[in-house]
């Protein structure tokens, strides 16, 4: 695991968007893992604005809400049309999200497990961590091995996520639909994104902590190629902060995106 810190949130966002860009960029067909939140938009803003071409690549979201349709603009789908699809141009065929209105929520999530299979599996996927410690609808006590299935949320993220749900937690979808914790760690590359003050004391747990079911965030210690890139404000809490900084500045890999 590589962290790099950066100024503020506008800086963390087009860092972000430019690796992305230039995976896409030496790889057009990129199998690209997508995910939504209030951390993404920004970056999504920087990614349209570099203009990279998306017609040959295929995207996966991470998670739905369950009982929401498509088209309400509490879905994810919709979210994702509006921040970053609908922009860019991209054949909706060529993108993939869980159907969270789906009679059958077992057969959906063993579906959505074989179309990223047959896809090739994921080269990048994108992640932001909730105040719970998520990745994807992955709540405490997820297995760490876990495939895509339905997900009870917390009451943590209910919170979080209200702003779109007339502020009332209680109207946030109870449950979710979500790639695994297994699935997340399948794929080749991960780049987890942060801001805030509000995100510091569950990535320290996450970054530095023990890797435990409890935040599931952690188990990217296992993975080994996985950037997390982090505002000062989120990174408040690191103890190791000079060694993240010291590799920002000296390995090679970072060298194109130093400045
Ligand atoms: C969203 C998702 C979540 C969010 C996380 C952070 O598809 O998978 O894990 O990335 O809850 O959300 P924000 O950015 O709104 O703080």
């Amino acid at each position: 695991m590589e962290i790099v810190v950066r100024p503020d949130a506008e800086a963390v966002a087009a860092l972000a968007a430019r690796l992305i860009a230039d995976r896409l960029g030496a790889r057009p067909e990129l199998v690209l893992g997508l995910a939504t939140g209030r951390t993404m938009e920004r970056v999504y803003d920087h990614l349209v604005a570099l203009g990279p071409d998306f017609s040959r690549c295929r995207t996966f979201n991470l998670d739905e809400y369950i009982g929401i349709p498509p088209e309400s603009e509490q879905s994810y789908r919709h979210y994702m049309e509006e921040n970053l699809f609908r922009r860019v141009g991209i054949d909706p065929g060529r993108t993939h999200l869980l159907d969270g209105m789906a009679a059958d929520l077992v057969a959906e999530a063993e579906a959505y497990e074989r179309k990223i299979r047959d896809a090739g599996g994921i080269d990048l996927q994108l992640l932001g961590i909730g105040e719970s410690g998520h990745i994807g609808f992955n709540e405490p006590l997820s297995a760490l091995m876990s495939r895509t299935r339905e997900k009870a949320l917390t009451l943590t993220t209910r919170r979080q996520n209200a702003a779109m749900f007339g502020g009332d937690p209680e109207r946030v979808p109870a449950r979710a639909l979500t790639m695994g914790v297994g699935t997340i760690l399948d794929t080749r590359e991960l780049l987890l994104v942060a801001t805030g003050s509000a995100k510091a004391p569950i990535l320290a747990k996450a970054l530095e902590g023990p890797v435990t079911a409890m935040v599931t965030a952690s188990a990217l210690q296992l993975h080994p190629r996985c950037k997390v890139i982090i505002d000062e404000a989120a990174a408040r809490e690191l103890g190791q902060r000079d060694y993240y900084d010291w590799v920002f500045a000296n390995e090679p890999e970072w060298a194109p995106y130093r400045g």
